[in-house]
């Protein structure tokens, strides 16, 4: 199994996003040493809009099933994900092969993996803060996941980038720690 390094923000090398999941990759790769890493980037790389002539993508599901750990750098641009981000995501709903439905109603069928969200953005949207109700990016993602039934998603937060250099610091702090305290 692999540890699926998945990337999608635009800014290049002054990512946070970007060095906050190189930083989870290198970390969990010291824990799991037996796990190859496959990077994914879906800007260096990007996928089409997903279309109904196209059908599933297999290779791309393949790649996400194979992981043990799949760690995503996922920014929030205008609430929400980055389009390059929403283009992955359409090829891993696969009726049949990641999530079904029956008399229960949905069945996700992708357990037994972790997802590390890596969660960057400008403002400050956490719960219980004035704008919380904005977020449609980590809510996106924890009800994708979830829904493909992923128990373990966690997220690594840094938030309040845009808020000058102080909570820009203490929010790369709290993330830092996040993935220092990553034990499995
Ligand atoms: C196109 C774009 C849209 C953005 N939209 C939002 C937004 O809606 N809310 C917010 O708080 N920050 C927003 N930001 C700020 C980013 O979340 C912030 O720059 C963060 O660092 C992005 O992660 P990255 O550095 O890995 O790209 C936006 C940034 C960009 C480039």
């Amino acid at each position: 199994m692999t540890i699926l390094h998945v990337d999608s923000s635009i800014q290049g090398d002054t990512s946070v996003s970007r060095a906050l999941s190189r930083a989870a990759v290198s970390h969990l790769a010291g824990l799991h040493p037996a796990l190859a890493i496959v990077r994914r980037d879906l800007v260096a790389a990007p996928l089409a809009h997903f279309t109904a002539a196209e059908g599933a993508d297999a290779a791309v599901l393949d790649e996400f099933l194979a992981a043990r750990i799949v760690v995503v750098g996922a920014p929030m641009y205008n609430f929400g994900i980055p389009s390059q981000l929403k283009s992955w995501l359409d090829r891993l709903a696969v009726p049949g092969r990641s999530f079904r439905y029956g008399p229960q109603g949905p069945e996700g069928l992708c357990g037994g993996r972790t997802v590390l969200l890596v969660s960057t953005r400008g403002g400050v949207f956490s719960d219980g803060s004035p704008r919380a109700e904005m977020d449609h990016q980590e809510g996106h993602l924890r009800a994708f996941f979830g829904f493909l039934g992923v128990a373990d998603v966690r997220i690594i937060r840094a938030e309040g980038l845009a808020l000058g250099e102080a909570a820009q610091q203490a929010a790369l702090q709290a993330a830092h720690d996040t993935i220092r305290q990553l034990a499995a």
